[in-house]
């Protein structure tokens, strides 16, 4: 795709995998199979919007790409985590993402569930940076910026999203319910891509806010695409198999709403979230068109 906005995606995308494995190299001496297994999770053709989300915030912020590397390459590693797990046998059991084999799969569920554990770690080492730490004002970022991804991976985040979407599987769920468990499972990781590159500038709590809200409203419309996508959407261009959502009586936004009430709520939350950027002008652009990216997607 040649359009401007994959365009951008594409660069920062090959920036944070520059970083990612910069990052990576300085573990040297790691157990084979695992370092194996963790970079197979890593550097297998994810889309990597979480870090552009990072970097682009940042830029509007006013942070360099050099100041939001680290946060960009953290997000991801969370993220990427997040999907070893998810396709566990014990999660949703499956065999495809990304189009190659999951990772229990090229390698076997222990070797999965660790490297899983390890890239969880490793985020937040990326954002304990020894040398953010030697002044006051970087070590109050840092711990900061430690805190935003903590709290929107773990229990109050995505953590707590999954584990509600396993407990109600099959269970005929409220929209209310739904919404609050894609809010959490998806869009916590995605609101916090966008406040850790305004905490890399030290941007003030209003910017914070106002990019919060629009994190919340495209990341519950990614995964409300998400959805679409597993009904709609073919398996090779996905990457992960189509009807898996399905299969498993998930309960997912067409399921509750049928296509057209899912398509129309996508749109809804669009109008949304290009709304609550308007006090930002035309610096907003890019993120104005990543929305419009998110819930156009066809992977
Ligand atoms: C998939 O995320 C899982 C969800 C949170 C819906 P992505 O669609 O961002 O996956 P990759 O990283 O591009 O493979
Ligand atoms: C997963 O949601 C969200 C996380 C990994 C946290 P899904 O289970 O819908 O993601 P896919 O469809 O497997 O990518
Ligand atoms: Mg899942
Ligand atoms: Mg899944
Ligand atoms: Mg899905």
């Amino acid at each position: 795709m040649n359009d401007p906005v994959s365009i951008q995606l594409k660069a920062w995308a090959t920036r944070v995998e520059h970083k990612l494995e910069h990052f990576l190299g300085q573990n040297s001496g790691l157990e084979p199979r695992l370092a194996d297994a963790m970079r197979y999770a890593l550097f297998n053709g994810g889309k990597r919007i979480r870090p552009a989300l990072v970097y682009m915030s940042g830029e509007l912020c006013g942070a360099t790409p050099e100041q939001t590397d680290r946060a960009a390459a953290a997000i991801e590693a969370i993220h990427c985590y997040s999907l070893v797990h998810d396709d566990l046998p014990a999660m949703d059991d499956d065999d495809l993402r990304r189009g190659k084999p999951t990772c229990h799969i090229a390698f076997d569920e222990a070797t999965a569930i660790l490297a899983g554990d390890a890239l969880q770690c490793f985020a937040f080492e990326l954002l304990s940076n020894e040398a953010d730490l030697s002044d006051a004002a970087g070590a109050r970022r840092a711990l900061r910026m430690m805190r935003v991804l903590a709290n929107a991976s773990g229990m109050h985040g995505m953590v707590a999203g999954q584990a509600y979407d396993l407990t109600h599987v099959g269970d005929a769920l409220t929209l209310a319910q739904l919404e609050q468990m894609h809010r959490h499972k998806t869009g916590r990781l995605i609101e916090a891509a966008l406040l850790l590159g305004a905490e890399a500038a030290d941007a003030d709590t209003q910017t914070l806010d106002r990019l919060a809200l629009y994190g919340q409203l495209i990341g519950l419309a990614f995964q409300v695409q998400d959805d679409l996508l597993d009904v709609e959407g073919d398996t090779v261009t996905l990457g992960k198999p189509q009807g898996s959502d399905q299969a498993q009586s998930k309960p997912t936004y067409p399921a509750l709403l049928g296509l057209e009430g899912a398509h129309e709520k996508l749109n809804e939350l669009h109008r949304e979230a290009v709304a609550c950027l308007a006090p930002f002008g035309s610096a907003a652009q890019p993120l104005i068109a990543l929305a419009d990216y998110i819930v156009t997607r066809d992977h």
